[in-house]
């Protein structure tokens, strides 16, 4: 392994680490990929550390793979999840937090609805922590194995053309990714209907088209969001079935492309609304690599960070 060092002791977000930082995860993650590939995939890189992982929103793939990634790394872990823990008798985060670090934690993992929850964290509490989601603000290592997976695909990031399609304005991953893939020198544009796109959000060195088709058009990349309705205290859109007719990607829509491009989708899916299910199960789609791809990525994550405790 590499005697290379993040920039950072936590991974808050994309926007607060450097290119640098985000090449020297995907080396380790080359590394990893070939370890959970062998016979026998596991290492003792974290043996003797504990890792916390909190998970105060719901979670499938995420919580599976860094579950997995830490006992890769022989690393010990605890579990909590904030629907069977004393946050419901009114526990303040930073409390519940403590408690748990002051049982010899090293690491922290941790989803939670507030955008910032991690930021605020880190400025309390020495142990290394992991964003694996904070509300609509930021999901790191997603936008990390998603561009990892673009780079296996078409052997780099930079100069591919990326469109994410959907609720951007409700979406942590648009957000994570549009950072990510900028740093890695990604042209980006987002797509999906007016109401679901932040204004100003050129800003962020990104383009908008509203027409799906165009959008595929000029793409290499297709990253296909979900609604995110749990997010939506207003309605955005009519009707699914509208938002389906203009914004879902389908075969019959990508035949109409001149060039084959990549589908990507961070689930979980809702088949028939913004992708069809033939389309999402098809030869375009790297989906399942994605999450494949996944547990080598937060692999590295922990192994680099873990290098930084004090
Ligand atoms: N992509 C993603 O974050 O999925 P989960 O909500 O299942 O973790």
């Amino acid at each position: 392994m590499t005697n290379k060092q993040l920039s950072t002791k936590h991974l808050l977000g994309i926007k607060y680490i450097t290119r640098d930082d985000i090449n020297l995860i995907f080396e380790t993650t080359d590394q990893f990929k070939e370890v959970i590939n062998r016979p026998i995939k596991k290492v003792p890189s974290l043996r003797d550390i504990t890792v916390a992982n909190l998970f105060f929103e719901n979670s499938t793939r995420t919580r599976i793979s860094f579950e997995l990634a830490e006992k890769r790394l022989s690393a010990d872990i605890v579990n909590f999840s904030a629907s069977s823990s004393s946050v419901s008798k009114g526990e303040t985060l930073l409390d519940t937090v403590n408690n748990i670090l002051s049982m010899k934690v090293d690491m922290i993992v941790m989803r939670h609805p507030a955008p910032g929850a991690h930021m605020f964290l880190s400025r309390h509490i020495d142990a290394n922590i992991i964003n694996a989601g904070d509300g609509t603000h930021e999901h790191p290592t997603q936008a990390l194995l998603d561009a990892y997976s673009i780079r296996e695909r078409l052997g780099s990031v930079k100069g591919k053309k990326v469109v994410i399609v959907g609720d951007i304005k409700h979406s942590r991953v648009a957000l994570s990714n549009i950072y990510c893939l900028n740093k890695l020198g990604a042209e980006v544009k987002l797509c999906g209907p007016p109401t679901l796109i932040p204004k100003h959000i050129e800003s962020l060195g990104v383009t908008v088209e509203y027409n799906l088709r165009k959008a595929l058009e000029w793409c290499d990349v297709a990253n296909v969001l979900r609604i995110q309705l749990e997010r939506q205290q207003t309605k955005y859109f009519p009707s699914l079935r509208e938002y389906s007719m203009h914004y879902g990607l389908s075969r019959q829509v990508l035949n109409t492309l001149s060039k084959p491009i990549v589908i990507m989708h961070p689930g979980p899916i809702n088949r028939g609304v913004e992708i069809t299910s033939d389309l999402a199960d098809s030869e375009h789609s790297i989906i399942l690599q994605q999450v494949e791809n996944g547990v080598a990525v937060r692999m590295a994550a922990l192994y680099l960070l873990a290098d930084k405790r004090d």
